[in-house]
């Protein structure tokens, strides 16, 4: 039985909008030190960053970039990274059991994000620290100069004011993990003066408050309740985190995971327009799903650090076919929610639970992980089109009866292309899948990509770098009066470009 995808170019969810496609630098693991940043490195330049890095993170497309945790940054001192190099303490990490050297901090971040060409997105440290602290940090990094922090940034080497839109409120405050968790109450009152303070230097900044770091937490909801009635008005955003793990028992319900990230969106949002109405404001509060990916948290145990060391090699999760099948039908859920869902950052971007992989003085390569978010991040260009998908489901452990084939359109009206990308969860045999394009008469085929292997737990490695790589299938789609039929792979990820013939659709 086939799944058929109808999707109508009168019908729109919203603009992709570019945060779509963020990513994470957190002090954490490899990612900074020996990730983005390794002097010494044969392709690092005069400031120490790897060359072959930024080319891959400019190829993966992201957009913005979530600094400095995470985790981390509940016990980070921002001034500890800033001013001559010499003069910067090193510091003990317990949330990563890591020394931190301070080589790397917020004017190299800066740095780079320019080489990269992404936006900063930024979280202060309301676990340890409070309301003058993210003032402070706010001064130095986006007041233009003539005050003490301003000209302090001047001095260490940054003339121009950052000009840092987006600021997170602290991370993952809900968890008892953090450095200075809270309770609900506690960090939404400190979420909201915090708040309140920054909006006065700055009335144009972009807040977000912390939501759940998971939909299985047991304040899941509560959480963002109480946070928005204390602080609905002076934030935009509210966070959502997610990550998931394969089990060899359950393979069904992980290929499924995007059935748990749509039910958290339209969860968080349900809550925050619950408190928006009850208090009669018109203002709608935004997701920033600021931390998601595939991660083999269960392994993280045997992989932390048992001494001090700096950068210890953490969560280097080599990904498999199926763990990019999950990532492309992520991809997905975040489209599909594209009217709420304001930002987006895979966690994380080199060597801690990463797309790119880079070893120490050696290569760097794109792991599977790769390719979904940079297909995604190329071709999502336009409005994203509301979908029915009608076809053959299957039933989860963890999410009862769910699609075989998951999908979702945008559509570049002014381009005359329409981008369709789906993903086969089944574990198995080939699946039909008709594109209804009754609505789309004059487009056709272009290019059909797949992400698949005959072995679904096949990784890139050093040693097999571009061992899973999408190939093409554009050859085998058939074309009718009214769609346009094609067969998935089994564990595959897809993406459909088809242009008009006809000229362009306004
Ligand atoms: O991305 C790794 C960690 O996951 C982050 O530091 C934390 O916010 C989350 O729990």
């Amino acid at each position: 039985m086939r799944t058929v995808l109808h999707c109508h170019p009168a019908f729109p969810v919203g603009p992709v909008r570019p945060r779509l496609f963020g990513s994470f630098v957190e002090h954490f693991g490899r990612c900074v030190y020996g990730g983005i940043y390794e002097p010494g490195h044969p392709k690092a330049d005069e400031e120490g960053l790897r060359g072959d890095v930024l080319d891959l993170v400019r190829e993966l497309g992201v957009t913005v970039v979530r600094y400095p945790g995470g985790n981390f940054v509940s016990g980070y001192r921002w001034e500890d990274g800033v001013g001559p190099v010499r003069d910067r303490p090193v510091r003990l990490d317990g949330s990563w059991r890591s020394v931190e050297t301070n080589r790397f901090g917020l004017g190299e971040f800066a740095g780079w994000a320019a080489k990269a060409g992404v936006e900063t997105m930024l979280a202060v440290n309301l676990g340890t620290r409070g309301v003058q602290e993210a003032l402070d940090l706010l001064e130095y990094a986006n007041h233009p100069g003539g005050t003490r922090l301003s000209d302090q940034r001047v001095a260490d080497g940054t003339g121009d004011p950052l000009g840092i839109r987006m600021w997170c409120l602290g991370n993952e405050m809900d968890g008892p993990w953090q450095t200075g968790h809270k309770t609900a109450t506690e960090y939404g009152r400190l979420a909201a003066e915090t708040a309140r303070a920054m909006r006065m230097l700055d009335p144009g900044l972009e807040l977000v408050a912390c939501g759940s770091s998971g939909s299985g937490m047991p304040t899941f909801g509560e959480w963002e309740h109480t946070v928005l009635e204390l602080a609905y008005d002076l934030v935009d955003h509210v966070s959502a985190h997610a990550y998931y793990e394969a089990t060899p028992e359950d393979p069904g319900s992980f290929l499924a995971s995007a059935v748990d990230m749509d039910r958290m969106i339209e969860a968080v949002v349900a809550t925050a327009d619950a408190v928006g109405a009850k208090l009669k404001s018109r203002k709608r509060i935004m997701v920033s799903f600021d931390e998601w990916n595939v991660w083999y948290q269960s392994r993280l145990g045997d992989c932390l650090p048992k001494d001090w060391t700096v950068a210890p090699r953490i969560s280097e999760d080599a990904y498999t076919v199926s763990d990019a099948v999950v990532v492309g039908n992520l991809l997905i859920s975040l489209l599909r929610h594209a009217d709420r869902v304001a930002a987006a950052c895979q966690a994380q971007l080199v060597n801690a639970i990463a797309p790119i992989r880079a070893e120490p003085g050696g290569p760097a390569w794109r792991q599977t992980i790769f390719h979904p978010f940079a297909q995604a991040a190329r071709h999502a260009r336009g409005t994203v089109l509301q979908t029915r998908l009608s076809g053959p489901t299957y039933e989860t452990a963890r999410y009862g009866e769910v699609p075989v084939v998951d999908a979702t359109a945008v559509h570049d009206a002014d381009a005359g292309l329409l981008t369709v990308f789906a993903v086969s969860r089944h574990r198995t045999e080939p699946v039909p899948l008709r594109l209804d394009l009754a609505a789309l008469p004059g487009y056709d085929l272009v290019e059909h990509s797949v992400l698949a292997d005959p072995d679904p737990l096949a990784v890139n490695s050093r040693a097999e770098p571009e061992r899973v790589t999408p190939g093409d299938a554009t050859g085998a789609a058939r074309r009718t009066e009214t769609a346009l039929d094609v067969t998935l792979p089994p564990t595959s990820w897809n993406v459909l470009r088809l242009r008009t013939n006809e000229g362009v659709i306004r």
